[in-house]
């Protein structure tokens, strides 16, 4: 492996735990919508005025892109590495479903980003004017059955990104040891799970509720 694609697995790793670190944030303030209206406008309005997060914004977008350019590139260069596709070999034998797809799985959690972005970023920034009357939007979307079921799917393809790419991203950074290794697999394993049916049952919850 060349130094430059050593670089580039590494931008991923980091890119890809800076990712998590998000997403975890995420949901733990979704989670708050769970306990009531109060609770959710607080912490969405500390999310939308601290200066500190409002500075991480941008540097969450800097870590999308670049995860996003870095991944077709990696996925590219490893096409053209492997000439000869599967005819003979059996890919299970030696790769895992969710390390096969990550780019379409990526792709998913992508096309659901913009989707996303116009439901609840954009309203929230440029139409409310600040954060913290949010929670009667989140019941607005989530009333919606359609946008509940490609929220669940685009959560399902997120965890099965997550549960390659979380052990993935230890392994692109050196971070390989035979007593820690099993239990960051072990990890990445149980966050998967967490992020796919807690963001999911959150959506699930307030659809129910507004029927
Ligand atoms: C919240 C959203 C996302 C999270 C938490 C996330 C997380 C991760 C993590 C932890 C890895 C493992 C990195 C490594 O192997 O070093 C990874 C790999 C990857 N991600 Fe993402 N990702 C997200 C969104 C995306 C998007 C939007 C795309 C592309 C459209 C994408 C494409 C990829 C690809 C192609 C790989 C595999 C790269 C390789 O060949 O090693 N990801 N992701």
């Amino acid at each position: 492996m060349s130094y430059s694609s050593i670089g580039r697995k590494v931008v991923m790793g980091l890119t890809g735990l800076f990712l998590i670190t998000f997403i975890t944030i995420h949901l733990l303030i979704n989670s708050f919508s769970l306990v009531g209206p109060e609770l959710f406008n607080a912490g969405s309005k500390f999310m939308g005025t601290n200066p500190v997060i409002q500075t991480m914004q941008y540097v969450l977008a800097l870590g999308f892109i670049i995860h996003i350019i870095m991944g077709i590139r990696l996925t590219i260069q490893n096409n053209a590495a492997r000439p000869i596709k599967y005819v003979h070999n059996d890919p299970s034998a030696n790769s895992t479903f969710s390390s096969r797809y990550m780019i379409f799985t990526g792709v998913l959690v992508l096309l659901f980003l913009i989707l996303h972005l116009k439901d609840f970023f954009v309203p929230i920034k440029f139409e409310h004017g600040t954060f913290g009357e949010d929670y009667d939007l989140l019941v607005r979307v989530f009333s919606n059955p359609l946008y509940v079921f490609i929220y669940v799917v685009a959560f399902v393809g997120l965890s099965i990104h997550l549960h390659h790419g979380f052990q993935s991203a230890f392994q692109s950074l050196g971070w390989n040891h035979p007593k820690y290794t099993p239990f960051v697999k072990k990890l990445g394993l149980v966050f998967c799970y967490v992020v796919g049916i807690g963001f999911s049952s959150i959506a699930l919850f307030h659809y129910f509720n507004s029927l």
